[in-house]
């Protein structure tokens, strides 16, 4: 491959290709972090790359993420990257459909219903769920199967949609899981898609199943929030009860239709990331038979009560429990389910020289009309900042002054900004950014953690993790979050229990 120069020299190196149209798609899509290593090895930390048709402008470490996650809106915008995959499934009126100043303040409304009281009370539901899934749906008990080999990502994500519509989404949803729910929900997530993302509408029967899917989740949510008014049903410690009687600050309250479609959000937001996560979080556990142990004691020593059972994991504990935090934070810091946070320039963004080319002391424009792609993975994976940057090592964050550590303290202690949303640190100079950073920051991590930890902390109590594949799975890219490629595991009872 050979460097090409810049076609202008105010613009940043654009990365050599062979096919015009085509540009890095293949390279890029195969494995984008490969792709971005080696780019920034022969071109810098910026540096523009054609994916078919479209000029992608990437700003790599903690400088670079800035640029993007911390641009102002006058410069960069979201909307203008992802509304034309989102809105067919989210629907129309918010999220991407509406300006930014909206999603703003419908974060704000989601932030709302995610109270300490709210996630004080989703323990225990998940709890349920979980020996729900495990006993009747894998038959794992001591009356069943001791040990069951499972394709973990499939069961995760079964196991995140239950757990997930138990708590936040509402029983109404929960009860809907086992019928049309999960066909609207798997037709609607086929709109989910690279294809989709590249192309916005194809005569394809997916693209089909896609929008009526979407109308008839609409439809659903609509039909839980008019049974609702009519006192059909309780109202509930969930997301919906909270979003109703939301009112911008205008006056305008939130219709209905808008309450299904941020619903519709927030499932897709956390179903296939906080999947991806605890999949992959198991599977280090069962690659590390050592740190399993040490979890699972980390449990009887928080939990153990004077008659030898374990007490119930609760929001409060999740925060205690460092060996728990260490793991997720780990898990995050090497496969971030999303690699690349796009957003359309809207008005040229000067590069600094020392961004843009430290050698030579020269500056960039981003122009406008390109993309600039942020890539916080490659930040947390950057031996230059991390030590064993490609090892899976919780112990880091244990470590007061780790290498890790001590970076992402350095560049978390930033300033906290108002976003119209709550005050959230900045923190887009951060190496560590698998929630994002800015504006457009995660509001679910709270959420994720809860469910995420919940869940680890029943499986570690009840079951010890094989892998059942020669080596650790390697990693699918080519799906729209990070996920691995043939997880299988085993599940077995732990001795006390058989
Ligand atoms: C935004 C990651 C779970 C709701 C984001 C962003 C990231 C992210 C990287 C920023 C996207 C951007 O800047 O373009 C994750 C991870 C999760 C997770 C790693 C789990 C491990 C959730 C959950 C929910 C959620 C459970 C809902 C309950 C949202 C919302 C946004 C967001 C509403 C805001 C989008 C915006 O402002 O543009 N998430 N997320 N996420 N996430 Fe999450």
């Amino acid at each position: 491959r050979q460097v090409a120069l810049p076609q202008n020299k105010n613009l940043p190196p654009v990365v050599f290709h062979y096919i015009p149209w085509f540009g890095s798609a293949a390279y890029y899509g195969e494995d984008p972090y490969k792709f971005f290593f080696e780019c920034r090895d022969k071109y810098g930390d910026v540096f523009t790359f054609i994916l078919m048709g479209r000029r992608i402008t990437v700003a790599l470490g903690p400088k670079g993420n800035n640029l993007s996650l911390g641009g102002k809106t006058s410069q960069v915008r979201a909307e203008d990257a992802y509304t034309h995959l989102t809105t067919p499934v989210f629907g129309k009126g918010v999220v991407y459909d509406c300006p930014n100043e909206m999603l703003m303040q419908q974060k704000k409304f989601i932030k709302s219903g995610l109270t300490t009281e709210a996630l004080q009370s989703y323990p225990p539901l998940i709890d349920d769920e979980c020996e729900e899934f495990f006993d009747h749906e894998l038959g794992l008990s001591k009356t069943k199967k001791s040990t069951v080999k499972v394709d973990l990502l499939k069961s995760m994500s079964e196991l995140i949609i239950l757990t997930a519509s138990r708590t936040l989404q509402g029983k109404e949803v929960r009860a809907g899981i086992n019928g049309k729910f999960a066909q609207y929900y798997e037709d609607l997530d086929g709109g989910f898609t690279p294809l989709n993302f590249m192309f916005p509408n194809l005569p394809l029967p997916s693209y089909r199943r896609r929008d009526k899917a979407q109308k008839a989740m609409s439809d659903f949510y609509m039909k839980i929030i008019e049974d609702r008014k009519k006192g059909e049903t309780d109202h509930e410690h969930d997301m919906i009860s909270s979003l109703q009687g939301s009112v911008y600050k205008d006056g305008v309250p939130l219709t209905d239709r808008d309450i299904s479609h941020i619903m519709i959000a927030l499932l897709m937001a956390g179903q296939h990331t906080s999947s991806a996560t605890s999949s992959w979080t198991l599977l280090h556990l069962a690659d590390r038979p050592d740190i399993q142990e040490q979890l699972y004691q980390e449990q009887i020593n928080y939990f153990k009560k004077s008659d030898g059972t374990l007490g119930p994991m609760t929001y409060e504990s999740i925060k205690e429990l460092p060996l728990m935090d260490s793991i997720i934070r780990e898990t995050l810091r090497m496969h971030a389910p999303i690699h690349s946070i796009y957003r359309k320039v809207i008005s040229d963004i000067p590069v600094p020289p020392s961004l843009a080319s430290p050698s030579e002391q020269q500056s960039y424009i981003i122009p406008k009309g390109h993309f600039i792609l942020a890539a916080p993975g490659v930040s947390q994976m950057d031996p230059r900042i991390w030590s064993n940057s490609t090892t899976w090592t919780p112990e880091r964050w244990l470590e007061e002054k780790g290498v890790g550590q001590t970076a992402v303290e350095t560049y978390t202690k930033s300033e906290q900004v108002d976003y119209g949303f709550g005050s959230v640190s900045k923190g887009t100079e951060s190496p560590y950014q698998p929630f994002g950073a800015g504006r457009h920051r995660c509001v679910g991590e709270q959420f994720a953690y809860t469910q995420l930890s919940t869940i680890i902390a029943y499986i570690v109590r009840h079951y010890t993790l094989k892998l059942e594949v020669p080596t650790f799975p390697e990693t699918n890219y080519r799906t729209m979050i990070v996920l691995p490629k043939n997880p299988q595991v085993s599940f077995t009872l732990r001795k006390q229990e058989v």
